[in-house]
C-alpha cells in the first residue's frame, strides 16, 4: 500500500476517487452529499476539487495495485491568526480495504505532512455515533461536543454532528 500526496488529479485518478466516494455515500456516510449520488456526480465534485489543490488545499491517495482505495484532505487556515491550523476533511476508504489501517496511515502521512508546514492544531468534524467517530477517538482525537440536527445523512435523516482536534 503506498500512500502519496497529490497536487493534480489526472482523468484515471478522478475515476477511482469517484468509486471510492460513491461506495462511502452509498454506504450512508454522511461526507456532505445526499442519495441518489451517482459517479457523474462524484466526478463532478473530483473536478472542481482537483481544480482548487494548491498550498491551503491538500489531497493523499492510498494506492494498492494501481488502484486508489483511499483519500483525505487538509484545510489550512488562511486567516494571519491561524497559520497553524487546518481540518482535515472527507477521509475515505473503500469499503473492501477497512479495518486494515489504511485510515490511520492516511492520517499519519497526514500529521507528518500538517508538522512539516508548521501546522500544530488539527480539526475535524464527523457524524455523531458513526464508526468514524470511534476511530477518530482511537486515534488519539478530543471530542469537544456534539451539535445537534447539523446535517442530514445521505438517506435524509438529520443527524448530530462531534467536533475533534489533536494537537500534533
Ligand atoms: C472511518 C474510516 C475512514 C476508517 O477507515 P479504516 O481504514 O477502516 O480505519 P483503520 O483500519 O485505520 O482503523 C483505525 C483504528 O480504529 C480501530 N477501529 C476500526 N473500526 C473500529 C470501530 N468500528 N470502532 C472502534 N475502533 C475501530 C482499528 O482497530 C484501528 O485501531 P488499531 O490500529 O489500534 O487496530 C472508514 O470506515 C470509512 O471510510 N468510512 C466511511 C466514510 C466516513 O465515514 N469517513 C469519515 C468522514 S468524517
Amino acid at each position: 500500500m503506498e500512500i502519496k500526496q497529490i497536487s493534480e488529479i489526472t482523468p484515471e485518478q478522478k475515476k477511482q476517487l469517484s468509486h471510492v466516494l460513491v461506495e462511502a455515500v452509498n454506504g450512508n456516510a454522511s461526507v456532505g452529499f445526499m442519495l441518489p449520488f451517482s459517479l457523474e456526480d462524484a466526478e463532478h465534485y473530483w473536478s472542481m476539487l482537483g481544480s482548487s489543490l494548491n498550498n491551503h488545499h491538500l489531497l493523499w491517495v492510498a494506492v494498492e495495485n494501481n488502484l486508489i482505495v483511499a483519500t483525505v484532505q487538509l484545510i489550512l487556515t488562511k486567516s494571519q491568526n491561524g497559520q497553524h491550523r487546518a481540518e482535515v476533511v472527507k477521509l475515505l476508504v473503500s469499503p473492501h480495504f477497512r479495518g486494515q489501517k489504511v485510515a490511520t496511515k492516511l492520517m499519519n502521512a497526514l500529521e507528518t505532512e500538517a508538522h512539516k508546514l508548521g501546522i500544530t492544531l488539527l480539526l475535524l468534524d464527523t457524524q455523531t455515533s458513526s464508526t468514524a467517530e470511534s476511530i477518530y477517538q482511537h486515534l488519539g482525537w478530543q471530542k469537544i461536543g456534539e451539535i445537534p440536527d447539523y446535517a442530514k445523512n445521505p438517506r435524509g435523516v438529520l443527524c448530530s454532528t462531534s467536533y475533534f482536534y489533536k494537537l500534533i
